[in-house]
């Protein structure tokens, strides 16, 4: 697109917004659109555009020129440049009152260098619902003040002083720091917060829980491409005896970085601090720096979902999706496994597999979760088990311990694992330490002598990959 120079220098603010169809409106000619025309008759289009659409700070064209070239525009095939504005600003427009174009807008921008974004100082602009526009979803940082109604609040400026001022806050943008704080009638007002768009860290306080935060349901953090970051930090509040949210969705804890998981410390609380089931199955996507907490016996109701207490396999029901307590499967249990098949899903305590003539375990199949946070004992533990030649929990997605997530296979069938491989696939993939016959997985293919089944293992292993 060839552009004129700028007549006006209101037109540098109007060209970073023309797409986003705000009001403006300016008299001055260009040859944008002869420009579009070709373009458009060229490519025969009639209701896209095909090429790249280029807008900098030499673009001029007035609103109704530009709304009547764009009306019939459905797609835009090729791509679209603004450059030399810096992200978006919608600012000291006393006139603009629709600014709906925006929320179908899809902004793109990486995580890591997020593109400013400012709706500023528009006296007659309601925004109020902005924030909440599954566009911004992965944005941490929206700056929305001085509008008639504006979205979002600051959590980086909360602090004991001016918590006040939060009571209308549904979003909070910029992470929330309550450090060093007591009870106070105050946190009240942090009670309509859906949604934290930033890191948390709640530390240093007297609070016995977060129930002050009545309607949070989501938090999005970022972990700034590292994984030891963690995104909802709760550690060294000796009082804190619950977490108490109880608007809890599934997917509490996110990362707006799509590689990594939402993560999630809970450090030095009170001993007593435990999580209910429906905080456990919010948090069951969450990694964590440190799980220190236990389970709220009386408050893991699993509603429609069947539970069952776990005495022994042969008093088991048949249809139990979750287990609490630890699971034994020993001798003479063999007969009972089949109660296990495609029912199970998760486990409230360790699983041991001993003593039994089981040549698979593919009863566990549909096994998804192991949650453990008793003992520092090893949560699985398959050992003296004969004829066991394999072991697999194709769907096992998580293991949550609170202490290290140890694996024990021990004197089962020669040649569970034949090779490190096929052993490090099977620790990869539950994400918890395998102890293979009193040795970690690398050492198999050490004990052997080089190049005797060097390909064969190579084999093996990705035939293991390819079944599951
Ligand atoms: C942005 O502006 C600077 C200085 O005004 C200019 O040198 C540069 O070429 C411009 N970049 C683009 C992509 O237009
Ligand atoms: C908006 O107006 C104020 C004065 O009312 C001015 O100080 C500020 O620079 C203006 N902002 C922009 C981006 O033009
Ligand atoms: C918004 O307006 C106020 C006063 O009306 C002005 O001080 C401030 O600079 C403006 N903000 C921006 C970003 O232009
Ligand atoms: C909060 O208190 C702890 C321990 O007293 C101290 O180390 C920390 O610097 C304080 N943090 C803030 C933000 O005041
Ligand atoms: C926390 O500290 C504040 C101020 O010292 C006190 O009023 C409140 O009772 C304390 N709360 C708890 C649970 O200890
Ligand atoms: C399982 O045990 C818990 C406490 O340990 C108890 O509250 C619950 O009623 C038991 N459930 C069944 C089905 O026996
Ligand atoms: C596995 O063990 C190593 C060394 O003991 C430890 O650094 C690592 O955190 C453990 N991994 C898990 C998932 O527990």
């Amino acid at each position: 697109t060839r552009t004129s120079k700028a007549q006006n220098n209101q037109i540098h603010i109007f060209m970073r917004f023309f797409l986003l169809s705000i009001c403006l409106f300016f008299s001055v000619s260009s040859d944008f659109e002869e420009d579009l025309q070709a373009v458009l008759s060229y490519y025969r289009c009639s209701d896209s555009i095909c090429g790249i659409l280029v807008v900098n700070e030499n673009t001029d064209l007035p609103y109704f020129q530009l709304k009547a070239l764009f009306e019939p525009l459905q797609t835009l095939r090729g791509g679209m440049r603004i450059e030399n504005t810096t992200g978006t600003s919608i600012v000291n427009n006393s006139q603009l009152i629709d600014a709906k174009a925006i929320y179908n807008t899809y902004p793109i921008s990486t995580p890591s260098e997020e593109c400013p974004f400012y709706v500023l100082n528009n006296t007659k602009l309601d925004v109020s619902t902005l924030c909440e526009s599954s566009n911004y979803n992965q944005f941490l940082e929206i700056q929305v003040y001085n509008n008639k109604k504006d979205c979002g609040c600051r959590g980086d400026q909360l602090t004991s002083g001016n918590m006040k001022s939060y009571k209308k806050c549904i979003a909070l943008f910029n992470g929330l720091e309550l450090t060093n704080m007591t009870t106070s009638p105050d946190l009240k007002s942090l009670s309509k917060i859906s949604v934290i768009k930033g890191n948390i860290e709640i530390a240093y306080t007297n609070f016995t829980d977060l129930s002050f935060f009545k309607h949070l349901e989501k938090v999005r953090g970022r972990s700034f491409d590292s994984p030891e970051t963690v995104i909802l930090d709760i550690h060294d509040n000796p009082n804190m005896i619950r977490l108490g949210l109880n608007a809890v969705s599934y997917y509490l804890v996110g990362n707006v970085e799509y590689q990594w998981e939402g993560s999630m410390n809970l450090e030095n609380l009170h001993p007593d601090f435990c999580l209910t089931y429906q905080e456990v199955t919010a948090l069951s996507t969450v990694r964590f720096k440190n799980l220190q907490a236990k389970f709220c016996e009386t408050e893991m109701d699993t509603g429609y979902t069947k539970s069952c207490n776990f005495t022994s396999m042969k008093n088991l029901d048949s249809d139990c999706v979750i287990i609490f307590g630890n699971v034994v499967i020993d001798s003479g249990d063999e007969e009972h496994v089949g109660k296990l098949t495609e029912t199970i899903r998760d486990i409230y305590g360790s699983l041991t597999i001993q003593n039994t003539n089981l040549e698979d375990i593919r009863f566990l199949n549909s096994l998804n979760y192991i949650y453990f946070l008793h003992e520092t004992i090893p949560v699985i533990r398959i050992i003296n088990n004969p004829k066991l030649k394999k072991v697999s929990l194709p769907y096992m997605m998580s293991i949550f311990a609170k202490g290290k997530k140890e694996v024990l296979i021990d004197n089962n069938a020669p040649n569970l694992f034949r090779a490190s491989i096929s052993c490090l696939a099977f620790q990869h993939h539950i994400g918890a330490n395998v102890t293979y016959n009193g040795r970690n997985c690398k050492a198999i293919d050490e004990t052997k002598t080089s190049g005797e089944f060097g390909i064969f293992h190579v084999h093996f292993a990705l035939l293991t990959l390819l079944v599951y």
